[in-house]
């Protein structure tokens, strides 16, 4: 078993400016963690992850899509030799709430037998995805299955799940960017930040009655 490696904790009233000159800044409540903060920390887990798996046959997993910035800038902080490999589970559109159902849309496309498995994660908030795939995984018999997450909001946890390594710990609120998106928007921003509430919450009145008919499954998270 790897050594736990905490999250940061960021505080839920730490105010820093915007960056950059993306229209995209103007529907950002406030930066959480800069990307001078994620860059940094990502560094340090590469190491953590280089003398974890120094001799072992590594392959990262990522889960769609809001993993990809964070797979590819923790891959470059790695200097052992490794392999990724994607998979892709179902959300529920443009909620915000993570509904606890949770689907396979693209599995893996090789097989993680006797190989060292580490779940790359945007973020872990009801633990139900990682719940689901740590479950499904493990009977397919890795040399080791753990996991590391850029993000983990712990006030929103609904099932318990070992989190080996964790970027930051970050209060309850719907962040995006770096990845994580709303609506599909927002994934490019370099930056974690706190999206203004009033849009999703327009939002959600606006595509309650088009949600309540949507299926599970409906996008690729
Ligand atoms: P779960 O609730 O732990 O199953 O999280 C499922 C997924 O919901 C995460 O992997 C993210 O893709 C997404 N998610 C959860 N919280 C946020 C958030 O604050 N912003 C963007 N996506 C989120
Ligand atoms: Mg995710």
């Amino acid at each position: 078993m790897a050594e736990y490696v905490p999250g940061i904790v960021v505080a839920a009233e730490g105010k820093q400016t915007l960056c950059g000159s993306s229209p995209l800044n103007q529907d950002v409540d406030r930066v959480l963690i800069s990307a001078e903060a994620i860059q940094a920390r990502v560094r340090e887990l590469g190491r953590r992850v280089d003398e974890r798996y120094t001799g072992k046959d590594l392959l990262l997993i990522a889960v769609l899509k809001g993993s990809v910035l964070f797979l590819a800038d923790l891959m470059r902080a790695i200097s052992i030799p490794h392999e990724i490999d994607f998979l892709a589970t179902s959300s529920y559109g443009a909620s915000t709430e993570s509904t606890g159902v949770v689907r396979i849309l693209k599995d893996l496309n090789k097989s993680i037998e006797r190989r060292h498995v580490l779940l790359v994660e945007d973020i872990i908030d009801s633990g139900h995805t990682l719940a689901y795939l740590t479950q499904l995984f493990s009977v397919r018999n890795p040399a080791s299955l753990e996991i590391v997450t850029l993000l983990d909001k712990p006030a929103r946890r609904e099932v318990d799940i070992g989190i080996h390594w964790t970027g930051f710990s970050i209060p309850n609120e719907f962040v995006i960017g770096y990845g994580l998106d709303f609506n599909q928007k927002y994934r490019n921003l370099p930056y974690i930040g706190v999206l203004k509430p009033e849009l999703y919450q327009s939002l959600a009145d606006t595509e309650l009655s088009a949600s309540a008919t949507l299926a599970p499954g409906a996008g690729i998270i």
